[in-house]
């Protein structure tokens, strides 16, 4: 694989979920700029209402009056209609000349953090948290690689947004850690077993996003919720398009290791 940086990602359906909003719509709006007229965008989120406005930002855009469409799937991702109405939108989208399919699942939550391990002791909140942010990647994946088998002149690539935490553990998040670190052995088999995929999990660094300021608000262990106290109060947040210029270039480059972990600071 070469590592010079190509100057677009093709003619793509991009599915991205999670595009209401944060790391995820910034995701949207870059990707717009890096394809060729001809593209389309999937955004998948459940506020309808955030996408239909993006949507229309994207029609404005210098993408969207070049020819970059976009459909936006209000659903909730974490239920199998949800996952239907995404793969059906963009089976729809698909026309035979695309030369790359790019799924991004991006929509995750960060679950009860006000509490520690030993409190979970009811099964239905623990596999709905799971639910959401395991088994609804793992499925959603799946469908869309099946909608959209390999075939030549198409790429596939699949990207999961990851986390430190799927590495590491941080006291009073072990939901969140349990399954960032789920979700990228999921993604990391799924590299090992179709070599023809591009699989990325890339971890993007603190964000200045909605789900910061419940980490910093919410967390029940004090040394870690100072830990992202200070990180606000001393600005180091990062911008979501700060941290979406280094997916970019990654996804432009191309020549990262299939199923490996890449951290905004790797880089
Ligand atoms: N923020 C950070 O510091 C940080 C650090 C490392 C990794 N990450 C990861 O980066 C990704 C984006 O995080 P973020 O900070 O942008 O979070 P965010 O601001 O909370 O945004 C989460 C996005 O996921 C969507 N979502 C949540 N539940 C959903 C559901 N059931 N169905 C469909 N969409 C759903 C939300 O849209 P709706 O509410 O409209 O459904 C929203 O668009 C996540 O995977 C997160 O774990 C974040």
């Amino acid at each position: 694989m070469s590592s010079a940086e190509r100057a677009d990602l093709g003619r793509v359906l991009c599915i991205i979920t999670g595009a209401s909003r944060g790391f995820g719509r910034t995701v949207a709006l870059e990707m717009s700029r890096l394809v060729k007229p001809g593209s389309v965008l999937v955004l998948a989120a459940r506020s309808g209402d955030d996408l239909r406005a993006l949507q229309a930002e994207l029609a404005e855009s210098e993408a969207g009056r070049a020819g970059v469409k976009v459909e936006s799937v209000a659903a909730d991702v974490g239920q199998t209609e949800g996952l239907e109405k995404v793969v059906r939108t963009s089976t729809e989208a698909f026309s035979g000349d695309m030369d790359h399919l790019v799924l991004v699942n991006n929509a995750a939550s960060l679950g009860d953090v006000s509490r520690y391990a030993k409190s979970f002791t009811n099964m239905a909140e623990v596999d709905s948290y799971l639910s959401l942010n395991v088994s609804s990647s793992l499925c959603l994946t799946a469908r869309v690689l099946q909608a959209f088998p390999q075939h030549p002149g198409l790429r596939r690539t699949v990207v999961n947004v990851t986390s430190l935490c799927a590495l590491q553990p941080f006291r009073s998040w072990v939901l969140y850690c349990t399954g960032k670190a789920a979700r990228e052995m999921m993604f990391r088999v799924l590299a090992e077993e179709e070599p023809d995929l591009r699989v990325l999990n890339y971890a993007p660094g603190p964000l200045d996003t909605a789900m910061q300021v419940e980490a910093r608000s919410k967390t029940a262990d004090s040394s870690i919720r100072k830990s992202f106290l200070d990180m606000f109060a001393q600005g180091q947040l990062l911008t979501c398009e700060a941290s979406c210029a280094k997916l970019m270039k990654l996804l432009l480059e191309d020549n990262y290791a299939s199923g490996a972990h890449v951290d905004f600071y790797d880089l």
